[in-house]
Order: structure tokens, then sequence, then C-alpha cells
């Protein structure tokens, strides 16, 4: 099967000349859902993860079944102000402005190995911005992983320099 048969393209969304990649058709096909979860179930294995963390909100429609699949923990990376507790942060750079993302203090013990999961990468802002909040926290980050990589912006370049290995479903010039 192959995955791409079953992701949308949408032209102009969100903004005119932007080719959108949507995964909801490929959420709404039990089977290829299925099998998408069991390739990223085999890639991910090989990072050894106590703990999946996904970063909102598509994330979290990939690491939490992926969590449940592997017998491991779900962690959630969200959007400022919407954790309740004590929380850490992040701030990064969009290209317009900044942008934060949190996570709860006790998340994560100390050296847990921890897998993080999103659908898309695409410039790597997101992603890299989950890897070094997770790192604020002392975890150690064994992997990344998502459905789409849009290979022709440098997000997987900038995995590669935080020193986390990538894996995807899909990859698209
Ligand atoms: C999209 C996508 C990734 C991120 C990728 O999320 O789901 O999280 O952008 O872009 P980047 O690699 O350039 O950072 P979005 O912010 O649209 O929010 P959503 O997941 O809540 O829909
Ligand atoms: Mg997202």
């Amino acid at each position: 099967m192959n995955i791409k048969d079953h992701i949308r393209g949408v032209p102009d969304f969100p903004k005119p000349g932007i080719l959108f990649y949507d995964i909801s058709t490929l959420l709404a096909h039990p089977d290829a859902w299925q099998v998408a979860m069991g390739r990223m179930a085999r890639e991910i294995i090989r990072f050894q993860p106590d703990v999946l963390a996904g970063i909102e909100s598509r994330g979290f429609l990939v690491a939490a079944p992926l969590a449940l699949k592997l017998g491991c923990g779900f962690v959630m990376l969200r959007k400022k102000g919407k954790l309740p507790g004590k929380t850490i942060r992040h701030d990064y750079e969009l290209e317009y402005g900044t942008d934060t993302i949190e996570i709860q203090e006790d998340a994560i013990a100390e050296g847990q190995r921890v897998v993080i999961l999103d659908d898309l990468l695409a410039t790597g802002g997101t992603m890299a911005a989950g890897i070094q909040l997770l790192r604020k926290i002392g975890a150690h980050v064994t992997g990344a992983g998502t459905i789409i990589d849009l290979a022709f912006l440098p997000g997987k370049q900038r995995l590669k320099e935080l020193d986390v290995p990538f894996t995807c479903l899909a990859s698209y010039d």
C-alpha cells in the first residue's frame, strides 16, 4: 500500500501558492491508517522509546495510537496556556514573530528515552522547538518521526544539527 494514495493535496491552503498535505483522508480510511501506524511503529521501535511525545495538535493523532501500540507513555507538547499545573516552556522563532510550546514539568523523568512525533515536518521549527523543550526537562530524545516530510524544506537538516535521527512514511520533493 502506498501511503501517498491516502494523503490529499489541497492547493492554495492556507495561502495562495501553498499545497497543503492533508492527513484527514488517511485517518478516515481505517485500513490505510492501520497500515500507516504499523509501519510507523516498526520504524520508531528502533529508537527504543519509554515515552512518545506528540506535538499539538495533529501530532497527538500520531503519537497517541503509537504509544498504545508500543506500550509507551504518551506526553503532550502543547501550545501556550493549555496545560494545568507547573509547566516548562520554550519560545521559538516563526517566519513572523515567535511562538511558545509547553510541557508539564513532571511529565518526563530525567533520562527517560523519548521519541517526538508530529504529522508533518516542513521547516522543522516546530519539531526543533519540541526537542529543545524536552531536553530542558532532562529527556533523552532518541528519535523523531512524522507521516510526511516536505523534503524541499530544511526540516531534516535542522534535526541533523540537533543530532536527532528522523524517520517518515512519505516524502515529497
Ligand atoms: C503544522 C504541522 C506541524 C508544523 C510543521 O502544524 O502539523 O506541526 O506545522 O511546520 P514546521 O516544520 O515548519 O514547523 P500547525 O502549526 O499548522 O498546527 P496544527 O498541528 O495544530 O494543525
Ligand atoms: Mg502541527
